[in-house]
């Protein structure tokens, strides 16, 4: 089997390399992100591999077809960017639904910790042997509150995790898991009573921009917000006016960005930034970005390489495939 694997770093063929090798696959890693422009590079290929930022547009997905692609294979478990209703009964998707949830949840709280305590600028300072700790106050995380808006895998590790610190925490999800020891509540009471909200849901039509004017305002003051699941639940438009009043962000962890297609995973640093949203967001004091890396642990690369070539295998041999996306009739 010829894979073509798009968007890829350095340390993708570390990981894929070894194990493609195992299964007798041969990999064409490209750095070039599939889009429109680049999908003719998958002419010849019997499957691609994809990642959270290539675009799965109708138009791609039509040429893979045409180009006789067998599958695609998502190396993430978000699909947001895969245009399902194009693909359906035409060439079949396949994702890793789950590799180390706790790697994502581990992040978001580092993240919380950080801008909370702000390590991040005790580490800069001490650098310079600036000892002085004006500034730098935080705040117990013990007995403040908790809001987990998603409780699938990542989100009940951030609940396990909340928990070990002594937070209450309150939860949504569209789907109530009643084995879940969790304080179930809707989203205005999370926005009203959480010192930290934290977004564990997959971005869909239905909750795109749910975090913008309206429900920012409905938050407490001092409120601590991160995302470490899709950029477009929040509209960053809003978030920054929000930013801007006095006290009503404690702070924000960002570690995806609805423009991040662009930017993230890329050394801009020789560039002049073109996004002013970005470029804005950077100059909060109390704003931290990451570039989508939640889930950049050795664990969790091992575990998705692992998945992504197991579902390479059953795509090749015609196997039962237990991780294909399925859109509902
Ligand atoms: P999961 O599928 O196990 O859980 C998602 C949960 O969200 C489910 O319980 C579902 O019912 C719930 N949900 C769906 N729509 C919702 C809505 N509108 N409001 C509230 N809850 C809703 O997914 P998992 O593994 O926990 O991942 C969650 C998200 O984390 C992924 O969709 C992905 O966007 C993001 N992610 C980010 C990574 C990173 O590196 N930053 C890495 C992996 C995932």
């Amino acid at each position: 089997m010829k894979i073509a694997f798009f968007g890829t770093k350095p340390y993708d063929k570390i990981w894929f390399s070894a194990l493609a090798k195992d299964y007798g696959y041969t990999i064409q890693f490209f750095e070039a992100k599939l889009n429109e422009e680049t999908v003719s590079l998958a002419k010849g290929y019997d499957a691609v591999c994809a990642f959270v930022n290539d675009e799965l547009t109708k138009k791609v997905i039509d040429e893979l077809v045409n180009y006789k692609v067998r599958g695609i294979l998502m190396r993430c478990a978000g699909y947001n960017n895969v245009d399902l209703e194009a693909a359906k009964g035409r060439i079949p998707i396949l994702r890793v639904p789950s590799y180390s949830p706790e790697a994502v949840a581990e992040f978001a709280i580092a993240m919380y910790l950080t801008i909370n305590r702000k390590t991040h600028k005790g580490y800069n300072r001490t650098r310079e042997f600036n000892m002085n700790i004006n500034g730098l106050m935080g705040q117990d995380l013990y007995h403040k509150t908790a809001g987990i808006i998603g409780t699938g895998k990542i989100g009940q590790a951030m609940i396990r995790i909340c928990k070990g610190f002594g937070m209450r925490v309150l939860a949504y999800d569209v789907y109530q898991n009643p084995e879940l020891d969790v304080e179930y509540t809707d989203l205005d009471t999370i926005y009203e009573k959480s010192h930290m909200i934290s977004l564990h849901c997959p971005l869909t039509k239905d909750n795109y921009h749910m975090i913008q004017e309206k429900s920012l305002k409905k938050m407490r003051d001092g409120v601590y917000i991160i995302n470490t699941s899709r950029g477009a639940l929040i509209k960053t438009s809003d978030l920054l006016e929000a930013l801007l009043k006095p006290g009503k962000i404690g702070g924000v962890g960002l570690d995806v960005y609805e423009e991040e297609g662009d930017v993230f995973y890329e050394d801009k640093s020789n560039e002049i930034m073109r996004d002013d949203v970005l470029a804005r967001l950077v100059t909060f004091p109390n704003v931290l970005i990451t570039s989508h890396q939640g889930y950049f642990t050795k664990e969790a690369m091992q575990a998705i390489a692992i998945t992504t070539m197991e579902n390479a295998y059953v795509l090749d041999k015609g196997l039962k495939m237990e991780n294909e996306v399925v859109l509902p009739d």
